[in-house]
Protein backbone atom coordinates (compact mmCIF):
# COMPACT_ATOMS: atom_id res chain seq x y z
CA UNK A 1 0.00 0.00 0.00
CA UNK A 2 1.86 2.91 -0.98
CA UNK A 3 0.50 5.54 1.62
CA UNK A 4 1.79 8.98 0.93
CA UNK A 5 0.47 11.76 3.57
CA UNK A 6 -2.35 10.80 5.95
CA UNK A 7 -5.57 12.79 5.00
CA UNK A 8 -6.71 12.58 8.74
CA UNK A 9 -4.88 11.48 11.91
CA UNK A 10 -6.53 10.87 15.08
CA UNK A 11 -5.10 9.86 18.69
CA UNK A 12 -4.17 6.06 17.44
CA UNK A 13 -5.58 5.92 13.54
CA UNK A 14 -4.43 7.51 10.29
CA UNK A 15 -6.32 7.82 7.18
CA UNK A 16 -5.29 7.22 3.39
CA UNK A 17 -6.52 7.71 -0.17
CA UNK A 18 -6.13 4.75 -1.84
CA UNK A 19 -6.02 4.25 -5.33
CA UNK A 20 -10.21 3.74 -5.51
CA UNK A 21 -12.71 6.06 -5.63
CA UNK A 22 -15.01 6.15 -2.36
CA UNK A 23 -11.95 3.98 -0.44
CA UNK A 24 -9.80 4.83 2.44
CA UNK A 25 -6.91 3.04 3.75
CA UNK A 26 -6.83 2.99 7.43
CA UNK A 27 -4.30 2.01 9.42
CA UNK A 28 -4.24 0.94 13.21
CA UNK A 29 -1.13 2.85 14.96
CA UNK A 30 0.50 1.70 17.67
CA UNK A 31 -0.40 4.51 20.21
CA UNK A 32 -2.64 4.24 23.18
CA UNK A 33 -3.87 7.42 25.02
CA UNK A 34 -5.91 8.31 27.54
CA UNK A 35 -7.74 11.58 29.57
CA UNK A 36 -7.72 13.62 26.67
CA UNK A 37 -4.27 12.64 25.00
CA UNK A 38 -2.70 13.63 28.29
CA UNK A 39 -1.55 9.96 29.19
CA UNK A 40 -0.05 8.49 25.80
CA UNK A 41 2.78 5.45 25.09
CA UNK A 42 3.56 3.61 21.74
CA UNK A 43 2.71 -0.37 22.44
CA UNK A 44 4.43 -2.72 19.43
CA UNK A 45 1.76 -4.88 18.28
CA UNK A 46 -1.27 -2.92 19.64
CA UNK A 47 -2.30 -1.63 16.50
CA UNK A 48 -2.53 -4.79 14.86
CA UNK A 49 -4.37 -6.94 17.50
CA UNK A 50 -7.18 -3.61 17.59
CA UNK A 51 -7.35 -4.08 13.81
CA UNK A 52 -7.70 -7.45 13.86
CA UNK A 53 -10.80 -7.12 16.22
CA UNK A 54 -12.29 -4.08 14.70
CA UNK A 55 -12.51 -6.40 10.87
CA UNK A 56 -13.73 -9.21 12.88
CA UNK A 57 -16.38 -7.09 14.62
CA UNK A 58 -17.46 -4.84 11.34
CA UNK A 59 -17.56 -8.66 9.59
CA UNK A 60 -19.91 -9.71 11.73
CA UNK A 61 -22.20 -7.12 12.22
CA UNK A 62 -22.47 -7.11 7.87
CA UNK A 63 -23.33 -10.70 8.69
CA UNK A 64 -26.23 -9.44 10.48
CA UNK A 65 -27.20 -6.67 8.06
CA UNK A 66 -25.83 -3.57 9.67
CA UNK A 67 -24.55 -1.52 7.34
CA UNK A 68 -20.60 -0.47 8.01
CA UNK A 69 -17.48 0.91 6.26
CA UNK A 70 -15.56 -2.04 6.50
CA UNK A 71 -14.69 -3.54 2.73
CA UNK A 72 -12.18 -5.67 3.80
CA UNK A 73 -8.70 -6.33 6.19
CA UNK A 74 -5.76 -5.14 4.71
CA UNK A 75 -1.92 -6.17 5.58
CA UNK A 76 -1.83 -6.90 9.87
CA UNK A 77 -2.75 -3.76 10.92
CA UNK A 78 -5.14 -1.71 8.63
CA UNK A 79 -8.67 -1.78 6.89
CA UNK A 80 -9.55 -0.67 3.67
CA UNK A 81 -13.37 1.25 4.47
CA UNK A 82 -15.59 3.27 2.89
CA UNK A 83 -15.14 6.76 2.48
CA UNK A 84 -18.09 8.18 4.99
CA UNK A 85 -18.70 12.40 5.68
CA UNK A 86 -18.34 11.67 9.57
CA UNK A 87 -20.97 12.94 11.72
CA UNK A 88 -19.29 14.09 15.07
CA UNK A 89 -21.06 12.22 17.25
CA UNK A 90 -19.86 9.33 20.09
CA UNK A 91 -22.95 6.97 20.67
CA UNK A 92 -22.43 4.97 23.70
CA UNK A 93 -24.24 2.09 24.34
CA UNK A 94 -24.27 0.97 28.16
CA UNK A 95 -25.96 -1.92 29.27
CA UNK A 96 -23.64 -1.79 33.26
CA UNK A 97 -22.46 1.31 35.01
CA UNK A 98 -19.53 2.16 34.46
CA UNK A 99 -16.66 4.96 33.77
CA UNK A 100 -17.92 8.41 32.97
CA UNK A 101 -21.62 7.24 34.47
CA UNK A 102 -21.01 6.47 37.90
CA UNK A 103 -17.90 9.01 37.78
CA UNK A 104 -20.65 11.79 36.75
CA UNK A 105 -24.25 10.20 38.33
CA UNK A 106 -25.06 8.56 41.47
CA UNK A 107 -25.03 5.42 39.59
CA UNK A 108 -23.28 2.76 41.33
CA UNK A 109 -20.81 1.08 39.28
CA UNK A 110 -21.69 -2.70 38.03
CA UNK A 111 -25.40 -1.59 37.90
CA UNK A 112 -26.87 -3.40 34.98
CA UNK A 113 -28.71 -0.85 33.35
CA UNK A 114 -31.85 -2.58 31.41
CA UNK A 115 -33.06 -1.61 29.09
CA UNK A 116 -29.57 -0.42 27.97
CA UNK A 117 -28.82 3.16 28.47
CA UNK A 118 -27.30 5.19 25.33
CA UNK A 119 -25.63 8.29 25.89
CA UNK A 120 -24.03 10.75 22.86
CA UNK A 121 -21.62 12.98 23.10
CA UNK A 122 -20.85 15.58 20.72
CA UNK A 123 -16.91 14.90 19.30
CA UNK A 124 -15.12 17.83 19.88
CA UNK A 125 -11.95 17.54 21.55
CA UNK A 126 -11.62 21.08 22.19
CA UNK A 127 -14.51 20.97 24.03
CA UNK A 128 -14.24 17.80 26.28
CA UNK A 129 -16.27 16.07 23.77
CA UNK A 130 -19.84 17.36 25.83
CA UNK A 131 -22.65 15.34 26.48
CA UNK A 132 -25.87 16.46 24.19
CA UNK A 133 -29.57 15.95 23.95
CA UNK A 134 -31.95 15.58 20.70
CA UNK A 135 -32.49 19.13 20.65
CA UNK A 136 -29.09 20.32 20.60
CA UNK A 137 -28.48 17.12 17.81
CA UNK A 138 -31.04 18.17 15.86
CA UNK A 139 -32.18 21.46 16.12
CA UNK A 140 -28.95 23.55 17.70
CA UNK A 141 -26.21 21.57 16.12
CA UNK A 142 -28.19 20.26 12.80
CA UNK A 143 -26.21 17.08 12.86
CA UNK A 144 -29.09 15.25 11.72
CA UNK A 145 -32.84 15.19 11.22
CA UNK A 146 -34.77 13.58 13.89
CA UNK A 147 -35.37 10.41 11.78
CA UNK A 148 -32.05 10.08 11.59
CA UNK A 149 -31.44 10.21 15.28
CA UNK A 150 -34.04 7.42 15.79
CA UNK A 151 -32.36 5.09 13.03
CA UNK A 152 -28.87 5.78 14.38
CA UNK A 153 -30.35 4.92 18.00
CA UNK A 154 -32.29 1.68 16.71
CA UNK A 155 -28.88 0.76 14.52
CA UNK A 156 -26.71 1.29 17.85
CA UNK A 157 -29.03 -1.09 19.88
CA UNK A 158 -29.05 -3.68 17.17
CA UNK A 159 -25.15 -3.63 17.51
CA UNK A 160 -25.21 -4.05 20.94
CA UNK A 161 -27.82 -6.96 20.67
CA UNK A 162 -25.12 -8.96 18.25
CA UNK A 163 -22.33 -7.51 20.35
CA UNK A 164 -23.70 -8.79 23.77
CA UNK A 165 -24.33 -12.12 22.54
CA UNK A 166 -20.73 -12.78 20.33
CA UNK A 167 -18.87 -12.01 23.66
CA UNK A 168 -21.29 -13.60 25.92
CA UNK A 169 -20.11 -16.64 23.60
CA UNK A 170 -16.12 -16.17 24.21
CA UNK A 171 -16.74 -15.57 28.28
CA UNK A 172 -17.06 -11.74 27.95
CA UNK A 173 -19.49 -9.51 29.19
CA UNK A 174 -19.80 -6.43 27.21
CA UNK A 175 -20.42 -3.38 29.45
CA UNK A 176 -20.41 -0.31 27.68
CA UNK A 177 -18.96 0.76 23.50
CA UNK A 178 -18.90 3.83 21.45
CA UNK A 179 -19.80 4.12 18.14
CA UNK A 180 -19.76 6.84 15.31
CA UNK A 181 -21.93 7.07 12.54
CA UNK A 182 -21.24 8.45 8.56
CA UNK A 183 -23.10 9.18 5.66
CA UNK A 184 -22.15 7.91 2.00
CA UNK A 185 -24.59 9.88 -0.14
CA UNK A 186 -27.90 9.73 1.87
CA UNK A 187 -27.08 6.13 3.75
CA UNK A 188 -25.86 6.25 7.28
CA UNK A 189 -23.42 3.82 8.09
CA UNK A 190 -21.71 2.35 11.06
CA UNK A 191 -17.70 3.71 10.65
CA UNK A 192 -14.27 4.66 12.69
CA UNK A 193 -13.67 1.23 14.52
CA UNK A 194 -15.02 -0.66 17.13
CA UNK A 195 -11.88 -2.66 19.44
CA UNK A 196 -10.59 -2.80 22.88
CA UNK A 197 -9.72 1.02 22.85
CA UNK A 198 -13.59 1.88 22.49
CA UNK A 199 -15.40 -0.95 24.21
CA UNK A 200 -15.75 -2.07 27.97
CA UNK A 201 -14.82 -5.59 28.52
CA UNK A 202 -15.40 -7.70 32.18
CA UNK A 203 -14.14 -11.53 32.15
CA UNK A 204 -17.42 -12.78 32.66
CA UNK A 205 -16.07 -14.94 35.11
CA UNK A 206 -13.76 -12.95 37.17
CA UNK A 207 -14.76 -9.43 36.28
CA UNK A 208 -11.31 -8.00 35.37
CA UNK A 209 -11.25 -5.07 32.64
CA UNK A 210 -10.17 -6.62 29.41
CA UNK A 211 -9.95 -3.18 27.64
CA UNK A 212 -8.51 0.39 27.70
CA UNK A 213 -9.15 0.63 31.23
CA UNK A 214 -6.35 -1.76 32.43
CA UNK A 215 -3.94 1.57 30.50
CA UNK A 216 -6.49 4.65 31.64
CA UNK A 217 -6.02 3.09 35.75
CA UNK A 218 -2.99 1.55 35.48
CA UNK A 219 -4.36 -2.12 36.34
CA UNK A 220 -1.94 -4.20 34.42
CA UNK A 221 -0.29 -4.84 31.21
CA UNK A 222 -2.86 -3.52 28.80
CA UNK A 223 -0.98 -5.46 25.93
CA UNK A 224 -1.49 -8.87 27.64
CA UNK A 225 -5.57 -8.37 28.10
CA UNK A 226 -5.38 -6.52 24.67
CA UNK A 227 -3.92 -10.05 22.97
CA UNK A 228 -6.52 -11.92 25.79
CA UNK A 229 -8.97 -10.31 23.87
CA UNK A 230 -7.87 -10.85 20.20
CA UNK A 231 -7.05 -14.40 20.98
CA UNK A 232 -10.75 -15.45 22.09
CA UNK A 233 -12.48 -13.29 19.46
CA UNK A 234 -10.44 -15.21 16.95
CA UNK A 235 -11.75 -18.30 18.43
CA UNK A 236 -15.23 -16.79 18.84
CA UNK A 237 -15.20 -16.46 14.62
CA UNK A 238 -16.87 -19.50 13.71
CA UNK A 239 -20.12 -18.76 16.52
CA UNK A 240 -22.27 -16.00 14.58
O1 LIG B 1 -15.56 7.19 29.48
P1 LIG B 1 -16.94 6.63 29.30
O2 LIG B 1 -17.41 5.80 30.45
O3 LIG B 1 -17.96 7.68 28.92
O4 LIG B 1 -16.82 5.66 28.04
C1 LIG B 1 -17.90 4.86 27.62
C2 LIG B 1 -17.41 3.93 26.51
O5 LIG B 1 -17.13 4.65 25.34
C3 LIG B 1 -16.13 3.17 26.88
O6 LIG B 1 -16.22 1.86 26.35
C4 LIG B 1 -15.05 3.97 26.18
O7 LIG B 1 -13.95 3.17 25.83
C5 LIG B 1 -15.77 4.49 24.95
N1 LIG B 1 -15.28 5.80 24.51
C6 LIG B 1 -14.51 5.89 23.35
N2 LIG B 1 -14.04 7.11 22.93
C7 LIG B 1 -14.32 8.22 23.62
C8 LIG B 1 -15.09 8.15 24.80
C9 LIG B 1 -15.55 6.91 25.22
O8 LIG B 1 -14.27 4.88 22.68
N3 LIG B 1 -13.86 9.39 23.18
Amino acid sequence: MNQGEPVYSGKAKSLYRTDTPGQLYVRFRDDITAFDGEKKDVLTSKGSLNAMVSAKIFSLLEDHGIPTHFVRMEGDCGMIVRDLRMIPLEVIVRNIAAGSLSRNYPVPEGMPLDPPVIVIDYKDNARHDPMLNDDIIVTALRLVSREELAGIKALALKVNEILRRFFADIGITLVDFKLEFGRDADRIFVGDEISMDSMRLWDAATGVSLDKDVYRLGKGDVLEVYREVAGRVRTGDGQK
